[in-house]
């Protein structure tokens, strides 16, 4: 099956005579076994609320089916795939290599959270790749990626890292949440773990968080599983559902996220405000060729630096918008533009440019309509004096 059939057809009833089209919420804490001998053999099968029920079997298939591998994991938001994820290969005593570039919870997670376990993170320059084994060391057992990075947007080369990790007994973990798994399929390129905040693209609506977490083989799939037995993650079913039913667009979706996104990419690398566009599909974006090589197309979110404004003008700039929401998250259908400090999140690496960086979701209102939205607040922008930020 192509990608948008799959997406379509993948995590539904198949009960006859009567089904609906989409699995129906099922809320569970109890199941029932039918024998005896049903309640001694349990397993990973549906045995109990907080490790899912049919709906949340089905989303699962539907995100396996995306990604490939072969088990995929719910988990209630986005951060705690990528905590759950990390933990299920880690104890004290080892080391995590992280990007340097990875979304700011993520790093916070293992300087803060990991550290008080005994449990080491070393933070790698995203753009490395062969050189990263220089790093390596016998207790390194996770390479934990995120292509593009948070707010910059290198694109990490993946099987470079893989076979890194691999020859050092490293496990390669992916944050795959940019591409919605739609235009990336790290399992193909090596990885041993993708998570994605289903949170942005898969539920697509802005209205629930949740996680997935996809493993490439079966002793993955048991890690991963016992790591959220033990922590006791459960999803709600309703969030389950809703997600499942944002998959069944996703394709579309991305379609035209993605031409907007380029078009608003393209208008604003030709104003006179903008110093950078920061794309990966565009050919000054730091790792473009490991996105043509590795990708089949590019998301919603994107950045742009500024140059240098007072900080007036940058107010009246965010404060002139009516279209572009300024709100955390992103995926949703809605289209937003935020002021990010990626010099905040960075050690391996240093972000120097003088401008402020905006990170802008393109949503699927009409691109005209975005254009004049983003023209009027740079032309309220230029009436305001003040200080350079
Ligand atoms: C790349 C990336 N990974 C993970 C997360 C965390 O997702 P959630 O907000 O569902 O916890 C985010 C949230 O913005 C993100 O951007």
């Amino acid at each position: 099956m192509k990608e948008k059939t799959k997406l379509v057809a993948s995590g539904r009833p198949r009960k006859r005579p009567f089904h609906p089209v989409n699995p129906a919420v099922e809320r569970a804490s109890t199941y029932l076994f039918p024998t005896y001998d049903d309640y001694i053999e349990g397993g990973r099968k549906i045995i109990y609320g907080r490790l899912g029920g049919p709906t949340h079997r089905a989303l699962e298939e539907a995100v396996t089916a995306l990604e490939g591998g072969v088990e995929t994991r719910l988990a209630p938001s986005g951060l705690q795939a990528v905590n759950a994820a990390i933990l299920a290969f880690v104890k004290a005593g080892d080391r995590v290599l992280m990007a340097d570039t990875v979304y700011d919870p993520s790093r916070k997670f293992c300087e803060n959270f990991l550290a008080r376990f005994g449990v080491e993170t070393t933070f790698y320059n995203p753009l490395a790749g062969e050189s990263l084994a220089d790093l390596m060391t016998p207790n390194t057992k996770v390479v934990f990626a995120e292509s593009p990075g948070s707010l910059t947007f290198e694109v990490q080369d993946i099987p470079a890292l893989a076979a890194v990790a691999h020859a050092g007994g490293a496990k390669l973990i992916v944050d795959n949440t940019w591409s919605a798994g739609v235009y990336l399929k790290p399992v193909s390129l090596g990885a041993d773990v993708v998570v994605q905040a289903g949170t942005k693209y898969l539920g697509g609506h802005s209205d629930c968080l949740i996680g997935a977490i996809t493993s490439a083989d079966e002793d993955t799939a048991q890690s991963i599983y016992y790591a959220l037995l033990q922590i006791g993650s459960n999803v709600s079913a309703d969030d389950a559902w809703l997600t499942l039913r944002g998959m069944r667009t996703l394709g579309a979706r991305m379609q035209a996220h993605e031409k907007n996104a380029l078009a608003l990419a393209k208008w604003l690398g030709k104003r006179a405000e903008v110093e950078t566009v920061l794309h990966p599909a565009l050919k000054s974006s730091p790792g473009h060729a490991h996105w043509k090589r590795d990708f089949s197309g590019s998301s919603g979110l994107f950045g742009i630096v500024l140059k240098p404004v007072p900080t007036a003008q940058l107010k009246a700039f965010f404060n002139s918008l009516r279209l572009f929401g300024m709100g955390f998250s992103w995926g949703g259908f809605e289209s937003l533009c935020i002021h990010v400090r990626p010099e905040k999140y960075r050690t391996a690496t240093q972000w120097t440019a003088p401008g402020p960086v905006l990170r802008i979701h393109a949503g699927l209102e009409d691109i005209d309509d975005l254009i004049a939205d983003l023209e009027r607040a740079f032309a309220v922008m230029k009436t305001q004096k003040g200080n350079a930020t």
